[in-house]
Order: C-alpha cells, then structure tokens, then sequence
C-alpha cells in the first residue's frame, strides 16, 4: 500500500493533557484491536534521556548531535511502552517533573521533525490510534478520523492529580496541578511549531460532563462507521 494510502488510516486523537484522551484512545484502540500509540510518552522520553544527558535545550549543535545518538522503540508491550537505548522507561516518563520537562523540549523544532518521522514510520503498516496535540493538524492531517478531546482546566486538573496519587505521589495540592496544567496548556497552544489546536475537520468532545466509557462508546461506532465509508478495513 502506498504511503499516501497508509497516512490515512489513522484514527488522530488530540487535546491537551487531562481531558482523558490517553484512556479513551488506548481502550478505543483495544477495542478496534487496533495498534495505540501514545505520542506524548515520545516526547516525554526524549526529554527524560536528553535531561539524563545534560544537553541543554538552547544548543542547537549539541540537541542535533543527541537527537542522532539514541534509539527509540516504542510499543514492545504494555509494560515496554516506550524503551531508549535498550533501558524501558514506561514508569519513570509518568513523574510529574517529566511534564514540564516534556513541555520544553516539544517546543524544539528539531524535536518535533524527530519524532514527526519516527511516529509516521510506525503507522506504515497498521491501522492505529495515535494521539496526542498535532496528530490530526500535523502528522496525519489525512487521518480518516479525527477527534479533539478536551474538558475544563479544573476537571483536567482533578484527574492528573488523582493520577498522581494512585502512583502514591502526594506531594501536590489541586492548586499547583491547576497551575502547571494552565502553563503546559498555554506553551503548548502558542508555540511556533504544530501547536496544539483542533483540527478544522476534527470533532469536538468534551469529557466534562460525561463519563469516559459513554465518549469510548461513541467514538467507537463512529470510527466504525468512518472506516466502513472509507473502505479502510479495521
Ligand atoms: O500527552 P502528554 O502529557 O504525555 O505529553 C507530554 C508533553 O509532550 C506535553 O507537554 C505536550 C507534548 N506533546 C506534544 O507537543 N505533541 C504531541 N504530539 C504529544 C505531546
């Protein structure tokens, strides 16, 4: 199948952080027995591995010469989500300190074509659901489906903190989750490259009100009725 042919057969699911986007494309994608690839785990363990390395995010030279250095796999299994040079990093990517760290490095253009590359490559060969800010906007803007999932910032909030303190992380009060969220959500918005913004032909949902299982439920019958009118075989 051609590239052009394959760049399409992608269900591109974005927002920003918090408004349960990672639960509703993961058990959407296990439900369409489908390949989920979380994109932000990239970014977050590209910073973890590039912060691990002392490179300075201002260093061109020294950022390029690292981005050439390392190897990714993504998606071995569950538990191995995302692996740099042979060391699995699918835990330590979730510490709250990674998100910020996350944040500053996806505003690097040179990091952002990086990882454009590596997540187009892995959706030659499957059908998948991809999420994450720029999937619909940017990497796939042919993807057959394409939803933008958000909620209010004090929702968002609420869920990352209880995440947090399901992985015993006590540390943190609503306040300060609610004021990093509303920083990560203000550079994502506004960087330069691939914003975070919904795609004009994506659909909106937002989760505030609903439970995750009814916007699972929904978008399931509507990518299987998006699939069967674009002859794309699930
Ligand atoms: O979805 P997340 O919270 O795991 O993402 C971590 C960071 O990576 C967040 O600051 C946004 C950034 N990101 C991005 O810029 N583009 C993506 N496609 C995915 C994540």
């Amino acid at each position: 199948m051609s590239g052009e042919n394959n760049m399409q057969r992608v269900i591109a699911i974005d927002g920003p952080s918090g408004s349960g986007k990672s639960t509703v494309a993961k058990e959407l994608a296990r439900r369409l027995s489908v390949l989920f690839i979380d994109t932000g785990a990239m970014f977050r363990a590209l910073a973890f591995e590039a912060d691990r390395r002392l490179i300075d995010p201002e260093e061109g030279q020294v950022l390029n010469a690292f981005l050439s250095d390392f190897k990714m796999d993504y998606g071995k299994s569950e538990s191995e989500l995302i692996v740099i040079d042979g060391v699995n990093l699918t835990e330590k990517i979730r510490e709250h300190h990674i998100s910020t760290l996350a944040s500053v490095f996806s505003q690097l253009p040179s990091v952002r074509k990086y990882l454009l590359d590596f997540q187009r490559s892995l959706a030659l060969d499957h059908v998948c659901v991809m999420e994450g800010r720029d999937i619909g906007t940017v990497v796939f803007p042919k993807a057959f489906a394409k939803f933008f999932v958000t909620a209010s910032l004090e929702v968002r909030a609420t869920r990352r903190l209880s995440q947090l303190q399901e992985k015993g992380d006590t540390r943190l009060s609503l306040d300060q989750v609610i004021a990093d969220q509303q920083k990560r959500d203000e550079s994502d918005m506004n960087r330069a490259v691939a914003p975070l913004k919904q795609a004009d032909d994506a659909e909106l949902i937002d989760t505030s009100g609903i439970t995750l299982d009814e916007v699972i439920a929904k978008l399931e019958l509507k990518c299987k009725e998006l699939a069967s009118t674009n002859g794309i075989k699930l």
